[in-house]
């Protein structure tokens, strides 16, 4: 089993199954998880070679986009058993797989180094600029409204009440997930680089507001 060779080919499948998808869940993300994910893996002592695929591999099976290969994660299985992925290996992935998404104040804690670093990458690429870039992209291709004072933020939601479905507005995303993702990091390494990208967030934060209430 090539390594390399797996690694290339995850990011060939994987560009081809995000093609035409511009909600914030797009092959650019993937690929920037997946570079983070292999620098805070280099930190933290983690295998490259499972942080680097399951990275890669982490919203091929999303509820959201794949709601019918999501409870197995059919998309990412099948991919590492056409590639000759080792069973050892591949139920190493799915685990973090399973593992990485935010479901609320109850998101769950990786197990492995690895996950931890795949996890924090998938979170560090929510906040900062591209993270509110995302947000307004994903808010518009659910047609939210960028902002409505009189809809309230459902705070500390537990998977509970997150994963239900309500009308919403864009702006609540970052009190009811992008500010408490500096609070979840699991590394060292990403709560460092969490720190100026949760700082940037809350200015544009407070100016949104300002310039919304004419204050500003
Ligand atoms: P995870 O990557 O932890 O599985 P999601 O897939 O729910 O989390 O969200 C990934 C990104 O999609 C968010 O960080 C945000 O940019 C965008 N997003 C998800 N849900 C919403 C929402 N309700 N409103 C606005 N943006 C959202
Ligand atoms: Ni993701």
């Amino acid at each position: 089993m090539d390594r390399e060779f797996i690694i290339k080919n995850a990011l060939i499948f994987t560009e081809k199954l995000f093609s035409g998808e511009n909600s914030g869940h797009d092959f650019e993300h993937t690929v920037r998880v997946y570079k983070m994910a292999v620098r805070l893996a280099e930190k933290e002592n983690a295998d490259p070679f499972i942080t680097a695929l399951a990275a890669i591999l982490h919203d091929t099976d999303d509820a959201k986009l794949f709601p019918e290969t999501a409870g197995n994660k059919t998309n990412a299985v099948c991919f590492l058993r056409e590639n000759g992925a080792d069973e050892e290996d591949i139920e190493k992935i799915i685990k973090i797989i399973k593992e990485v998404s935010f479901i609320g104040t109850d998101s769950p804690v990786p197990s492995s180094t690895e996950g931890k670093c795949v996890q924090d990458a998938d979170r560090l690429d929510a906040i900062g600029a591209v993270g509110i870039a995302r947000t307004f992209a994903f808010g518009a291709s659910r047609g939210r409204k960028m902002y409505d004072p009189d809809i309230k933020p459902l705070l500390n939601a537990s998977s509970k009440d997150y994963l239900k479905q309500r009308e919403n507005t864009t702006f609540n995303h970052f009190y009811e997930k992008l500010f408490l993702l500096k609070g979840m990091m699991n590394t060292d390494s990403a709560r460092e680089i969490a720190e100026n990208r949760d700082k940037f967030m809350r200015e544009f934060a407070d100016e949104f507001l300002k310039e919304w209430n004419g204050e500003a």
